[in-house]
């Protein structure tokens, strides 16, 4: 019944597809937002907040053409169309000044785009990878970002009025072969065009200098120890490399996958040089039991080339990651001319670096969510959380309810948002994503909430919930009052099933069980639910109003602590709340919100428990990064600095004991409530998720200053390779 209707819906908003006319967005009925294909709009627009641009971006899903030539606006905010792949076409205000960064991100639909001749600013990477543009034309003299036209592999024709070329980076047109695009300048002008810095490589590869790599400006997370030979001859690393295995098990190696990703990382890096028995460099890779730490390594450079040598795969691994830094260098080419020598004693501070994903909001497509496993590599982050069901959808396949991922895993809006959410994973394609992960070194560590966070389930299923209420799943974000019901063995039954795929599609040691957000003023849904108050007679719990009913969310999480560890072998993870009293003993607690840190470690502590640490003031990276950042409209979220990630203490100031015993690891998160696209979860993610691993791997790590100066090299790389991430810092 209810998938009918959405689908009506659907077919009702497409049938009126239209094209509209107005002064400004709040003009606009919601519905019109979401029906529009074409829209003009003639006021004065809004820069900031729920903004005009916000609302074009995040509410006109099917818009393809805009035209904004009588707008009144000056200033086109930094991420105004973010990645929104369906414009095709827009007329920017005839009296524009500023192009923000990132405003075009990946439009990858947009053709032909013209530049008024008022603009006076074009920001870093504005354009970055609208690879359908053909025809750009620049009527003024604008100063070009960095980045700002990089990746445009459809252009075909750029034309300037301006005799005298605009100021350009030498990045701005990053990607553009010689002579593969007509550059169109008034007559007389041609000559300083091939002059100019940017414009140049229009006609000959611009001339980059030789670089020899800084480890020192580069590397993050910063190694633990890192020696550099100064007046050492360097290294030239154009040349032939062979990788070599120095200690080999009978049938090959168990340094098979290293070699696999370190002869793609050089190839990647350096070109089809690799393994030619030519005389060259070496790089050789190495297990070394006596190393501490199963994350360790060593790696040095010398005149022969690179040793790398880990007490595990996973320590020969981060080795290369860090020999893939030293490479990049400053970022601003593909690979350095040379290395110094050097030697690098490294070892983590913690062992569990996470970042979470949240498709259960918003979905991520699986060849995305596959690509975010070697960003996360290159900072030596080493675990993603899948939140795989929530309120909002059910995004696994189970085989045994079929019916969860056909009829909750689509959905029409989020809060103010009008647009379709749909999406699942198959476990073949789960299965592949964890092998491929397990190239990387990194866990993939999936969560079905319970009791609460559960209405996807619940929507397909009444009778998991108290009085069987059918309750639709949810389109709005917040806290649903409908839980699991305890008192109910159908829920046992239900999740015993659900976790025995769980159990064999991932291998992960652990499994996150959720429990945040069911206790307030939730759990009065077991109050007056006659199969809770009959649990509660059977297990001596003599309350009947609300004030045990955790007791009852203990029980539950019993059994299936029990069921997951005597049967599965799995570690259970947890949300720490404080209104659900106890600490699961042997269980990972994750500290999570903000102010409540110190009660939950030191309830890890009491408890003996270990702890993860993900405390919204340092590691919720769905929150702001600054003041206007995205997501520019949310549910109240306060901002998440940089700075702050950064100045995540591991140890929370309780020493080393904790940290010995207590400590499990730190994690980022990215709730996507308010993440509409999967660039904006990378967005979203960096540069704070660099800064985590940071904080997580670095002992003694330098200053923010410091890490500053190193990330400026990490920037430029992923803006020459056409990663967004968040320019506010
Ligand atoms: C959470 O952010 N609800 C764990
Ligand atoms: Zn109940």
């Amino acid at each position: 019944m209810k998938r009918i209707l959405l689908l009506s819906a659907a077919t009702i908003i497409s049938a009126a597809l239209s094209a509209q006319t107005v002064a400004n967005m709040n003009d606009l009925k919601p519905e019109k937002k979401a029906m529009a294909v074409s829209l003009k709009l003639t006021g004065e627009l809004s820069t900031k907040g729920n903004s005009d641009y916000r609302q074009m971006r995040d509410l006109c899903f099917q818009t393809r053409t805009i035209d904004l030539s009588d707008a009144n606006s000056t200033e086109l905010p930094n991420n105004a169309f973010h990645s929104r792949h369906q414009l095709e076409h827009i007329t920017l205000p005839k009296i524009l000044k500023s192009i923000g960064t990132q405003a075009f991100f990946a439009c990858d639909k947009l053709h032909d785009i013209t530049i008024p001749a008022s603009v006076e600013i074009i920001g870093a990477a504005a354009f970055s990878g609208c690879k359908s543009i053909t025809e750009l034309t620049i009527e003024g003299q604008p100063v070009i970002g960095e980045y700002a036209f990089a990746r445009l592999s459809g252009l075909k024709t750029v034309k300037l009025n301006s005799k005298v070329p605009p100021k350009a980076d030498v990045s701005s047109f990053y990607g553009i072969a010689p002579g593969s695009v007509r550059l169109i300048v008034p007559k007389g002008s041609e000559k300083a065009y091939m002059k100019a810095t940017g414009w140049s490589r229009f006609y000959a590869e611009p001339k980059m200098g030789n670089e020899v790599s800084d480890p020192t400006l580069c590397l993050t997370p910063m190694p633990q120890v890192l020696n550099v030979q100064k007046g050492a001859k360097t290294l030239n690393v154009h040349t032939a490399w062979n990788i070599v295995v120095a200690h080999m098990d009978g049938e090959g190696t168990i340094l098979n996958n290293e070699v696999e990703q370190a002869r793609e990382m050089l190839s990647n890096r350096i070109g089809n040089i690799v393994n030619s028995r030519q005389r060259g460099l070496q790089l050789v890779l190495d297990i070394d039991s006596s190393l501490e730490d199963n994350e360790a390594y060593t790696l040095t450079v010398d005149a022969k080339g690179v040793n790398i040598k880990g007490k595990t795969p996973s320590g020969v691994f981060w080795g290369l990651m860090t020999l893939d830094q030293i490479l990049r260098g400053s970022g601003n080419k593909e690979c350095v001319d040379a290395i110094p020598q050097l030697t690098i004693k490294d070892t983590p501070r913690t062992h569990v670096r996470e970042l979470m994903v949240d498709p259960a909001r918003t979905f991520i497509p699986f060849n995305e969510l596959k690509a975010f496993i070697p960003e996360m590599a290159r900072y030596k982050l080493n675990a993603l959380h899948l939140h795989l069901v929530d309120d909002q959808a059910w995004r696994i396949e189970i085989k045994k309810y079929p019916q969860l991922t056909e009829q909750a895993s689509y959905r029409w809006g989020q809060d103010d948002i009008q647009m379709p959410y749909k999406g699942y994973y198959t476990q073949e394609q789960m299965r592949e994503l964890v092998a491929y992960a397990a190239k990387y070194h990194i866990d993939i560590v999936p969560e079905i909430e319970m009791p609460g966070h559960e209405v996807a389930a619940i929507s397909v299923f009444p009778e998991l919930t108290c009085h069987q209420r059918r309750v639709p799943i949810r389109t709005t974000c917040g806290v649903s009052n409908e839980l699991l019901c305890p008192g109910n063995e159908f829920t046992y039954e239900f999740l015993g099933n659900v976790f025995k795929e769980l159990a064999d599609i991932f291998p992960s040691k652990y499994i996150h069980l959720g429990g945040d957000e069911a206790g307030n003023p939730a759990l009065d849904c077991w109050t007056d639910c006659p199969k809770c108050q009959a649990l509660k007679k059977k297990i001596g719990i003599t309350t009947t109003d609300r004030s045990e009913n955790w007791k009852l969310q203990g029980y539950l999480f019993d059994r299936i602590i029990e069921l997951l560890r005597d049967t599965y072998h799995k570690t259970p993870m947890f949300w720490y709340e404080t209104d659900f009293k106890k600490i699961q003993p042997g269980c990972v607690t994750f500290a999570w919100r903000q102010g409540l840190t110190e009660k939950a470690l030191d309830a890890a502590v009491e408890n003996n428990a270990r702890i993860m640490l993900c405390p919204g003031e340092h590691c919720y990276f769905d929150y702001p990064m600054a003041k206007d950042d995205m997501p520019e409209v949310n549910w109240g979220m306060p901002v998440t600095s940089l700075k702050a990630t950064y100045s995540l203490d591991p140890s929370w100031g309780k020493g080393a004991d904790f940290e010995k015993n207590n400590l499990f690891g730190v994690a980022g998160t990215l709730w996507s409530e308010c993440i509409t696209t999967p660039e904006r979860i990378y967005y979203q993610a960096y540069p704070r998720a660099i800064a985590l691993a940071e904080a997580g791997w670095t002992k003694n790590k330098p200053s923010y200053d410091n890490f500053l100066v190193r990330l400026k090299s990490t920037a430029k790389d992923m803006m020459r390779r056409g990663i967004t991430f968040s320019m506010e810092y």
